[in-house]
């Protein structure tokens, strides 16, 4: 748990679930509480889905854990506070001039993203951690002074079979995405070989088993995850590992040019 303390409440974000703050440290963070309409996993989420790209080098937004009384959360308007609980929040470090990925092509080419091997990364690493939303508005793409775009990767809340709501019995079965991401398959057209690509996957399935359990382990105590849960979850990430090549390259043989 980190030091920094909110201190005043902007605004609510898009979505309603993530709520800006200025923090002690002057910077502002989007904050998710516990017990909100999606569920307390949906933090949980975020931190395992964050923890575990950190691990990857990956542009995952900077994060803290904060705690937060009663009287901080009372900040935030009662339609969405009522039913927040104190403890241990999820808050996320607010990039500035940040757009998302338009929901049509013209997007941009690769020349114009400073960073573009982190979105194979963010490919790879999606399909590893059945994150199923990476919608248009979950990258954020940062105008940076030179003109070029800077990618970040956001809202993790989603991710594991079962999103919401998984638990032991849902992560075990992994379906097919439902729809092809729009920033999944503007990566793909943008590929050049599949270097890039299999170098992630291999970075995924050399990750030691350690390293995630130590992830799982850190899991804040009030988010209620079972012993069952975090087990199953630590098996659904080792097995993931055996069928990543095939999901991955299936997606790409459909859109890479
Ligand atoms: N750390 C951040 N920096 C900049 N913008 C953010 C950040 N976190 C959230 N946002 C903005 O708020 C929106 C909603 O946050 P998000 O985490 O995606 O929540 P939701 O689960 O409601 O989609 C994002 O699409 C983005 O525009
Ligand atoms: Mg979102």
């Amino acid at each position: 748990m980190t030091s920094i303390v909110p201190e005043k409440y902007l605004e609510t974000l898009s979505g309603k679930a993530a709520h800006l703050f200025s923090f002690s440290d002057g910077n502002r963070y989007a904050v998710k509480c516990k017990n909100n309409f999606h569920g307390t996993r949906e933090l949980v989420n975020e931190f395992v889905v964050a923890r575990l790209g950190q691990l990857l080098s990956l542009p995952v937004v900077p994060f803290e854990i904060v705690n937060m009384s009663e009287e901080q959360i009372q900040q935030i308007p009662k339609t969405f506070s009522s039913r927040y609980k104190p403890g241990s929040q999820f808050a996320s470090l607010f990039i500035n001039n940040c757009t998302g990925l338009a929901k049509k092509p013209p997007h941009p080419a690769i020349k114009e993203v400073k960073n573009p091997h982190d979105l194979a990364g963010i490919l790879v690493f999606d399909y590893w951690v059945y994150g199923a939303d990476r919608t248009k508005s979950n990258i954020l793409l940062e105008r940076l002074p030179d003109g070029q775009y800077g990618i970040h990767m956001i809202d993790h809340g989603k991710c594991f079979p079962g999103g919401y709501k998984w638990n032991a019995e849902t992560l075990q079965k992994t379906k097919k995405f439902k729809k092809d991401s729009v920033v999944h398959i503007w990566t793909a057209g943008m590929l050049e070989d599949l270097k890039i690509i299999s170098s992630y996957i291999e970075q995924i399935v050399s990750l030691p088993e350690a390293s995630i359990e130590e992830v799982i382990r850190d899991i804040p105590m009030d988010w209620d995850v079972s012993r069952k849960d975090k087990e199953a979850l630590f098996t659904y990430l080792i097995e993931r590992k055996k069928t990543l090549a095939d999901s991955v390259y299936t997606f790409l043989k459909k859109y890479m040019n």
